[in-house]
């Protein structure tokens, strides 16, 4: 799906403007990476699109569809976005199996148990599908949040710091296999970091925020 953003403008109360009138469009199946310092707003954004904060005014459009305008606003469950976000958020009373299986909850639960376990296995972490997030490293909850959000099939997905608690390795390699997994589902992908590398490895396309405006930058 595209997203395409228009006039957008948004504070948040008792704080100065983070968005005065940007633009913004994303191609169906891109996959694009927002830098910029911290505080810059890029989980604003993120947070905007995914519905959980509401534009002060201007339109977000996905498809054809409006998501956000002076008239129309849809609900974020209704809005087939997925989110990992920079603190995971993962429900702290469940384990790594039923985190995933969390957004599934309309399947009977032999038709939960494959999509679950081959999820699993795409983010190496068959052997701790029992554990519960307090037991688990930040890398390792940042990746069951990677795979919640990927069973519920998303159209897009919008990632906060997605790669900011793993290891070089692990990095290159979960990088890798997300960049695999948006193309192969046609997902549009939009993430944030503070990261130029992650950026350059994997985004099709690189957008600087700063001041509140979106600055195209040049992958080499
Ligand atoms: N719930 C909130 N209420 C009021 N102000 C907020 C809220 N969340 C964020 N802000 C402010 O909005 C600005 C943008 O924050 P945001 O979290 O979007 O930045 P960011 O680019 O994601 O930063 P980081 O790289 O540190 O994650 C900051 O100045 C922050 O203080
Ligand atoms: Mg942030």
């Amino acid at each position: 799906m595209s997203i395409s953003i228009q006039n957008l403008h948004f504070q948040y109360e008792n704080n100065h403007p983070i968005f005065n009138g940007c633009s913004l469009s994303i191609h169906q199946g891109e996959l694009v990476a927002i830098l910029g310092l911290s505080g810059s707003g890029k989980s604003t954004l993120l947070r905007l699109i995914a519905g959980l904060e509401k534009p002060t005014s201007g339109t977000i459009i996905m498809n054809e569809m409006t998501l956000s305008s002076s008239n129309i606003f849809v609900d974020p469950s209704k809005r087939q976005i997925g989110m990992v976000f920079q603190d995971y958020a993962l429900f702290p009373h469940l384990s790594v199996y039923e985190n995933i299986a969390f957004g599934l909850f309309k399947l009977k639960k032999n038709e939960k148990e494959p999509i679950v376990n081959d999820m699993l296995q795409t983010v190496g972490l068959l052997d701790k599908k029992d554990y519960y997030p307090h037991e688990l490293s930040g890398g390792q909850q940042q990746r069951v949040a990677l795979a919640r959000s990927l069973v519920a099939n998303p159209k897009v997905l919008l990632l906060d710091e997605p790669f900011s608690n793993l290891d070089t390795e692990l990095r290159t390699q979960i990088r890798k296999d997300l960049k695999t997994i948006l193309a192969e589902r046609n997902i549009t992908g939009i993430f944030a970091t503070h990261d130029l590398s992650d950026a350059k490895d994997i985004a099709d396309r690189m957008l600087v925020l700063k001041e509140g405006l979106f600055l195209e930058k040049s992958i080499d």
